[in-house]
C-alpha cells in the first residue's frame, strides 16, 4: 500500500485518465477526493473505487471557476484537516486544430482557463494546505504537446505553461517538503476521445500513432495512472520539477 493513510485530490476524476488514477490511488490505500465538473461521472468513479474496497468522497467542481476551487479546498480542510496529494487532471483541448491566423480568441481563452489557470489556482490552494503540514505531492497534467504541436497552439501553450509553472512550484516549495512534477502523455486511449472522433477516425489515429511510437501502441489510462502513482509516492521522494513523458518513445 504505497499511499496508506494519504488523502489525495484528483480533478477530472470522471474522465478516462482521472478515473484510472482515482482507482489506482484508492487501491494503494489513499482516501480519494474525486472531483469533476461531471458530478454523475465522479460519483460513478467513487462507486467503482468503493466496490474495490477503497474509500473517499466525490465533489462536483468546475475548475474554471476560482470560487469553486476555493470551496473544494475549504471542504477538504474542514473534512480531513490535511491534503497529502493533488493530481490536477481536469482539462482538454477546447480549440479545434487551426492555422495560426485562425486562432479564435474565445477558444484560446477557454484552453488557458481550463488547462492552465485552473491548475495554477488549484496548486495555490494546495500549497496553502500543504505548507503548514510540511508535506505534499503535486502532480500536474501536461501533455507531450508541451514540446509544441502543429496547429494546436493554445492547448500546447497551456500544457507548456503547466510545465514552467510546475518547475516554479518545485523551486519555491521544496523547502516545505513539497514536490511538484508533471505528466506528459502522448496519445492515450480514453472513451471521450474515441466518442469525439468516432470509431473510424479514432482507429486511423490509433494505427498511425502506434506505427510511429517506438513501443508500437498508444497509452492506456492505466499507463498514466502508474506514473502518477510513482510521482505521488515515496518512491519519488527526491524527484521534483520534472516532467515525465509517457510516450512509448515518441518524439525521442
Ligand atoms: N487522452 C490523451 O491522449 C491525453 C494526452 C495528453 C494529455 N491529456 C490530458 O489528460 C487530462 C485528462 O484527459 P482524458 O484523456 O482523461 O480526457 P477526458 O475527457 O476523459 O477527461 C477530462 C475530464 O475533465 C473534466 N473536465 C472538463 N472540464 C472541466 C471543468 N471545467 N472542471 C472540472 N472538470 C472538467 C471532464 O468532465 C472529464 O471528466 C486532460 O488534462 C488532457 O489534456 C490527455
Amino acid at each position: 500500500m504505497r499511499l496508506f493513510e494519504k488523502t489525495a485530490l484528483i480533478t477530472g476524476a470522471a474522465g478516462g485518465i482521472g478515473r484510472a488514477v482515482a482507482l489506482c490511488f484508492a487501491g494503494e490505500g489513499a482516501t480519494v477526493i474525486a472531483s469533476d465538473i461531471n458530478g454523475t461521472g465522479c460519483a460513478e468513479t467513487l462507486v467503482l473505487l468503493e466496490q474495490s474496497g477503497g474509500s473517499g468522497i466525490s465533489v462536483p467542481v468546475d475548475v474554471t471557476k476560482e470560487v469553486e476551487i476555493r470551496e473544494l479546498y475549504r471542504h477538504i480542510r474542514e473534512r480531513y484537516g490535511r491534503l497529502d496529494i493533488v493530481v490536477n487532471i481536469a482539462g482538454g483541448d477546447c480549440e479545434p486544430s487551426a492555422e495560426v491566423e485562425e486562432i479564435d480568441y474565445l477558444n484560446m481563452s477557454a484552453n488557458l482557463d481550463l488547462n492552465l489557470k485552473s491548475c495554477i489556482i488549484s496548486c495555490r490552494e494546495a500549497a496553502r494546505l500543504m505548507k503548514p503540514q510540511g508535506f505534499g505531492k503535486i502532480v500536474n497534467m501536461s501533455s507531450l504537446v508541451y514540446r509544441g504541436s502543429p496547429n494546436q497552439f493554445s492547448y500546447s501553450a497551456a500544457k507548456g505553461g503547466i510545465y514552467a509553472f510546475t518547475r516554479s512550484l518545485a523551486l519555491s516549495l521544496g523547502r516545505y517538503g513539497i514536490t511538484a512534477n508533471a505528466l506528459a502523455p502522448a496519445l492515450v486511449e480514453v472513451p471521450a476521445f474515441v466518442a469525439a472522433l468516432g470509431a473510424e477516425r479514432w482507429e486511423m489515429l490509433r494505427k498511425e500513432c502506434s506505427q510511429r511510437y517506438p513501443l508500437g501502441r498508444v497509452a492506456t489510462p492505466e499507463d498514466v495512472a502508474r506514473c502518477a502513482l510513482f510521482l505521488a509516492s515515496d518512491d519519488a521522494a527526491f524527484i521534483t520539477g520534472q516532467i515525465l513523458e509517457i510516450s512509448g518513445g515518441a518524439r525521442l
